[in-house]
């Protein structure tokens, strides 16, 4: 059965990008037809990933200007890798957002829907906020996964999400589960790492860690798949590999 996850928080720059998009290159590389949909205005996953000109993004085929089949483009370098796109400069998606979806808080949902018979596993890369493309994003998905950096303040920023999530679930009527957090940009060599850390594990959620790694940022400046990024024959350290390993087995179930 196709699953379709969202790796949310409201915060920017905790690495919802970078885990959305490194898990849809895991799954694809383990043989699994997967989507990455790039539900960012911003477009980051999008120019991470793909640096040709598109004709068709993920607003146009919102707004029925094209079908899905014309927009999505296949990732060459990662087989079963897929990606529906967002452009972030000249795109549409930030006005679509701002002017048409509070009528539409389904149209995501009934977009996923569609594409589940197409594609294993769908993954859904998010804007900062919780906002209302957010909102129709998370109520698409099937599971939303919390990736929170190891800092004071993300703790308080869980309390908030769970609290609004709980509002979201009610007002638009949604079953989306909520059980896992990935604590991203861990260094176990920091006391306050490890605090927060332990302070996840005492919740009821399963937890899981990306270390800090370098190659993170270098493969997406080098538009690869971080497990295919290599310079100077170094590429993910060991035990990032094997974290990234770990969360795929454990998220699609
Ligand atoms: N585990 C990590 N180790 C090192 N750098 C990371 C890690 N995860 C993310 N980054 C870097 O942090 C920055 C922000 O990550 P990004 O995925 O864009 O966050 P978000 O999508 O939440 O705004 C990027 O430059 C990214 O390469
Ligand atoms: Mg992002």
């Amino acid at each position: 059965m196709s699953k379709t996850i969202s790796f949310h928080l409201q915060k920017g720059g905790i690495g919802k990008t970078t885990i959305s998009g490194t898990l849809a290159c895991q799954s694809a590389l383990e043989g699994h037809t997967t989507l990455l949909i790039d539900v960012d205005p911003q477009g980051n996953a999008s120019s991470w990933f793909c640096k040709s000109e598109l004709k068709w993004e993920l607003a146009d085929v919102l707004q029925g200007f094209c079908f899905f089949t014309d927009a999505i483009v296949e990732i060459t370098k990662v087989p079963n890798l897929f990606l529906l796109p967002t452009f972030g400069i000249g795109g549409s998606l930030k006005k679509y957002a701002e002017t048409k979806i509070a009528d539409e808080p389904y149209v995501l949902q009934d977009l996923v829907h569609e594409l589940v018979t197409s594609f294993d596993r769908i993954i859904l890369d998010l804007s900062p906020g919780l906002g209302k493309l957010e909102r129709s994003a998370l109520i698409a998905s099937d599971e939303i996964i919390t990736p929170m950096t190891p800092e004071v303040f993300s703790l308080d920023g869980l309390e908030i999400f769970i609290d609004e999530l709980e509002k979201i679930r009610k007002n638009l009527r949604s079953s989306v589960r909520h059980e896992k957090i990935i604590i991203n940009s861990f260094d176990g060599r920091i006391r306050q790492h490890k605090e927060i850390y332990e302070a996840a594990m005492s919740g009821s959620f399963e937890v899981f860690k990306i270390p800090v790694d370098p190659a993170f940022r270098k493969s997406q400046e080098r538009n690869i798949a971080p497990q295919l990024f290599k310079y100077r024959g170094r590429g993910l350290k060991p035990n990032t590999l094997r974290a990234i390993e770990k969360i795929n087995d454990k998220i699609w179930r």
